[in-house]
């Protein structure tokens, strides 16, 4: 299991110590979750904050957009090459052309789906992408509970994943923890995204016991 701390916990007053303390404690990724205030009811994470995070990151970037305009804040991020860029797919009209606009700077392009939104909507994209974000809680905020239907999606999104004889990674994000760790594994997840978890505990500890069930 991968494991990618969302800096949405962290303590921002000391952005910098908790960007080295986190990549020194294990994590495989940083995910940075960048909301605008429209598609969600937060607003976080601007691209002069990240660049930020970037620099003293000795990880790879895993951004999650939240937003309206996916393709603004894409072309915003790309110049600081992030490894994935995962959009929503309840809001886009023409998903295809933006994960090969992804793909095409260089980028791991990523679909992401709310807790409601069926793994099959997205079948007929599954050979363009190379990793599907479910979330397991609604976008937004964190520390907030784990939605445990998400695990009957994951093992569905698996066979499709299976049957189309893709290698595209299934993550988890939102109310991850040591209780629920083991289901995620049985259903075929990869990685994992765990802010509250992670920020809230000794972070080499928690990480560790995301990896080691
Ligand atoms: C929610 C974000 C998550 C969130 C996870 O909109 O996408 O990444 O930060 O935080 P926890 O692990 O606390 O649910
Ligand atoms: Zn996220």
């Amino acid at each position: 299991m991968l494991v990618a701390p969302s800096m949405l916990s962290c303590n921002f007053g000391k952005l910098n110590d908790e960007v080295k303390a986190i990549c020194e404690a294990g994590a495989d990724k940083l995910h940075i979750d960048v909301m605008d205030g429209h598609f969600v009811p937060n607003i976080t994470f601007g691209p002069v904050v990240v660049e930020h995070i970037a620099k003293a990151s000795s990880k790879p970037l895993d951004i999650h957009l939240m937003v309206k305009n996916n393709t603004f804040f894409v072309d915003m991020f790309a110049s600081l090459k992030p490894k994935y860029i995962s959009f929503h797919i309840e809001k886009e009209k023409h998903p295809h052309r933006l994960l090969q606009h992804i793909r095409d700077l260089g980028i791991k392009p990523a679909i992401v789906l709310n807790p409601s939104t069926p793994p099959e909507s997205i079948e007929f994209l599954l050979d363009n992408l190379d990793m599907i974000l479910l979330m397991s809680v609604n976008p937004g905020f964190g520390g907030q509970n784990f939605i445990p239907s998400v695990l009957e999606k994951a093992k569905r999104l698996k066979d499709l994943l299976i049957k189309k004889g893709s290698n595209a990674l299934i993550e988890v994000d939102g109310g991850v923890n040591d209780k629920n760790i083991k289901d995620l594994k049985n259903a075929g997840v990869d990685i994992v995204v765990a802010g509250s978890y992670v920020f809230k505990n000794d972070y080499k500890t928690a990480i560790r016991s995301l990896k080691v069930q």
